[in-house]
C-alpha cells in the first residue's frame, strides 16, 4: 500500500479540484445574507469528512453560524491526539474591488489559484483535510485526529469561545495545531510562536441637526467631519505611537534575547514589506524594527471613515454626522477590556463641547495577544515537519494578526499550542486577487503529514 505522502502526491489534481469546489461558495461570514453559503460551505465540508472516515458533525446555536467538528480516535487510547483548527469562513469580495476574475470563481494561473479565501484560509483547511485523508486512506494514522473549522472566525468568533469552554474533554488533545499566519517568502516558511490581539472600535460625530449651507454657518459651525479628523489624528504622535494614555502600560518588553531571535526575519520581512506593501516609506515606531512594530508592538488602526458629501460634483454643506472604525492590535500582557476603557475615555477627553460623540466597543470580538513556548517539544516537532515539508529550516517570529480563539485554546485546554501557516504574505488575503500557490498547498499538505510523524516519535520516545 501507498504511503499517505506518496497517496498525497498521486491524488494532487483531485486535491486541487475540491478545493476549488469550497472556493466556489461564498462563504461570507461579515454579511448576513450569505448566512446560507457559510451553512453550504460547512455541509461541503462535513459531508467531506464522513466520506474520508470521520465522525462528524455540524454544530449550531441560535444566531450564530456553523462550527464543524469532525473526528478519528482509531490509532487508541494511548496514542496521542492532534487537534487541528482552520476557519472556512472569508472576507467580503466584489469584482469591482478591482479582482482579475470573479473572487468566487477560482481561476488558475502561473501557478496559482485566485479566489477569495485561497490563502486566507480554505486553501489552509483543505490542506490539512486532504492530510488526514491520506492518512486515513493508507492505513498510516498513528495519531486520533480532531478537526475543528469555525464558520465565523472573521466576524469576530463570538460563538466558539463557549463552544470550546463547554467541549473541553472532546476537544481534549496533546497539541493544537492552529493552521494559519503565513511566510515572507514562497521558499521560506516561518514558525509563528505569537499572534497580536484585536479590539474593534466604532464612533460616530455628530453636530448640527442636519447639513447646514456652508455659507451661512461655515466659520461658526464645528464641522464633524473635522472635528473626527482631529479627534483621530491626536490618538498618534509623530514618532508613530499611540497617545491614549496608559496604552503602553501593560506592554511586555521584547529582551535582549527575544530581539535576536526575532532578528533572524529582519531581512526577510524588510524584503517582503519591499515586494508587498507598495508604499512610498516605511512608517512607524522608529525604534523598533519593521517585524517587531507588526508582531511585537501593539497599534491603533482607522479603518475606515465617511462623511459628508461625495457624489459627483460639489455641494458646499457641513455635514451633520461623521462616522469612523478602528481597531487595536494588542501585545501580551495588554487586556482588552482596560485598552477599550482608555480608549473611550480618551476620546471623550479629546472632544469639544462643540460636536457630541458616541464611541463603542462589541466586546464579543475583541481578544488578547498571545505568545506561546517557542521550546516546547510540539513546537520542535512543527520545526522538524517543516523541514520535511520545506525542505528548509522555518526562521521564528511573532505575526501581527489575530486568530481570536487562540489565547481560548491556551487557556482552556491542556495541549499546546502550534501554528501552521503555508501560505505567502504577499497572497492578497483580504484584499483583491488573493491567491494561494498551488505548491505551497502541497508542500502544506507534506507539512502536515510530516507532523503527524513527528508528533507520533515524540509521544512514543516520551513513554
Ligand atoms: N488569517 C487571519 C489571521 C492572521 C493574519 C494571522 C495575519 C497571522 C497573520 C485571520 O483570518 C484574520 O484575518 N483575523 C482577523 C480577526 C478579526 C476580524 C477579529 C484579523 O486579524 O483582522
Ligand atoms: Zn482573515
Amino acid at each position: 500500500m501507498d504511503s499517505a505522502p506518496d497517496y498525497a502526491r498521486q491524488k494532487a489534481a483531485d486535491f486541487i479540484a475540491q478545493l476549488n469546489e469550497l472556493l466556489t461558495i461564498p462563504s461570507i461570514s461579515t454579511l448576513a445574507e450569505h448566512a446560507p453559503d457559510v451553512e453550504r460551505a460547512a455541509r461541503w465540508l462535513v459531508d467531506d469528512m464522513r466520506r474520508i472516515g470521520l465522525r462528524a458533525e455540524i454544530h449550531r446555536a441560535d444566531g450564530y453560524l456553523p462550527l464543524v467538528y469532525g473526528e478519528w480516535l482509531g490509532a487508541g487510547a494511548d496514542a496521542p491526539t492532534v487537534l487541528v483548527y482552520g476557519h472556512y469562513d472569508v472576507q467580503p469580495a466584489d469584482i469591482a474591488d478591482g479582482w482579475g476574475t470573479p473572487p468566487f470563481q477560482p481561476t488558475q494561473r502561473d501557478g496559482r489559484i485566485y479566489a477569495r479565501g485561497a490563502l486566507d484560509s480554505k486553501g489552509h483547511v483543505i490542506a490539512h483535510l486532504k492530510a488526514v485523508e491520506s492518512l486515513l486512506a493508507t492505513g498510516d494514522a498513528l495519531c486520533n485526529i480532531k478537526l475543528l473549522f469555525e464558520g465565523e472566525e472573521e466576524s469576530g468568533s463570538a460563538h466558539i469561545y463557549q463552544f470550546v469552554r463547554d467541549n473541553r474533554q472532546r476537544l481534549q488533545a496533546d497539541v493544537i495545531v492552529v493552521s494559519d499566519g503565513s511566510m515572507p517568502d514562497e521558499k521560506q516558511p516561518v514558525l509563528v510562536y505569537g499572534l497580536r490581539g484585536i479590539i474593534q472600535f466604532e464612533m460616530t460625530v455628530t453636530g448640527p441637526a442636519r447639513d447646514l449651507h456652508s455659507g451661512h454657518y461655515g466659520g461658526n459651525v464645528h464641522n464633524p467631519l473635522q472635528a473626527l479628523t482631529e479627534i483621530m489624528a491626536a490618538l498618534h504622535d509623530e514618532r508613530g505611537r499611540v497617545t491614549v494614555p496608559g496604552f503602553y502600560d501593560a506592554v511586555r518588553p521584547i529582551t535582549a534575547q527575544e530581539r535576536d531571535v526575532l532578528d533572524g526575519m529582519r531581512e526577510w520581512s524588510e524584503r517582503e514589506w519591499h515586494a508587498v506593501t507598495g508604499a512610498p516609506a516605511t512608517w512607524g515606531e522608529p525604534d523598533y524594527a519593521l517585524h517587531e512594530r507588526s508582531g511585537a508592538r501593539p497599534t491603533l488602526e482607522i479603518n475606515g471613515m465617511a462623511g459628508g458629501f461625495f457624489e459627483k460634483g460639489f455641494k458646499t454643506v457641513i455635514p451633520h454626522k461623521a462616522w469612523a472604525k478602528f481597531s487595536c492590535r494588542l501585545v501580551p500582557d495588554q487586556q482588552p477590556a482596560t485598552i477599550a476603557g482608555q480608549v473611550i475615555d480618551y476620546i471623550h477627553a479629546l472632544t469639544p463641547p462643540t460636536v457630541r460623540v458616541e464611541v463603542t466597543s462589541d466586546w464579543r470580538d475583541a481578544a488578547p495577544g498571545v505568545v506561546l513556548d517557542y521550546e516546547s517539544p510540539s513546537m520542535q516537532a512543527c520545526i522538524r515537519a517543516y523541514e520535511q515539508g520545506w525542505g528548509v529550516r522555518p526562521i521564528l517570529t511573532r505575526e501581527g494578526g489575530s486568530v481570536p480563539v487562540v489565547a481560548v485554546f491556551a487557556e482552556v485546554l491542556d495541549g499546546d499550542v502550534v501554528l501552521m501557516p503555508f501560505g505567502y504574505k504577499g497572497g492578497g488575503a483580504h484584499s483583491t486577487n488573493e491567491y494561494i500557490v498551488i505548491e505551497m498547498f502541497h508542500k502544506g499538505i507534506q507539512t502536515a503529514l510530516a507532523f503527524y510523524d513527528q508528533f507520533a516519535a515524540l509521544h512514543s520516545g516520551a513513554d
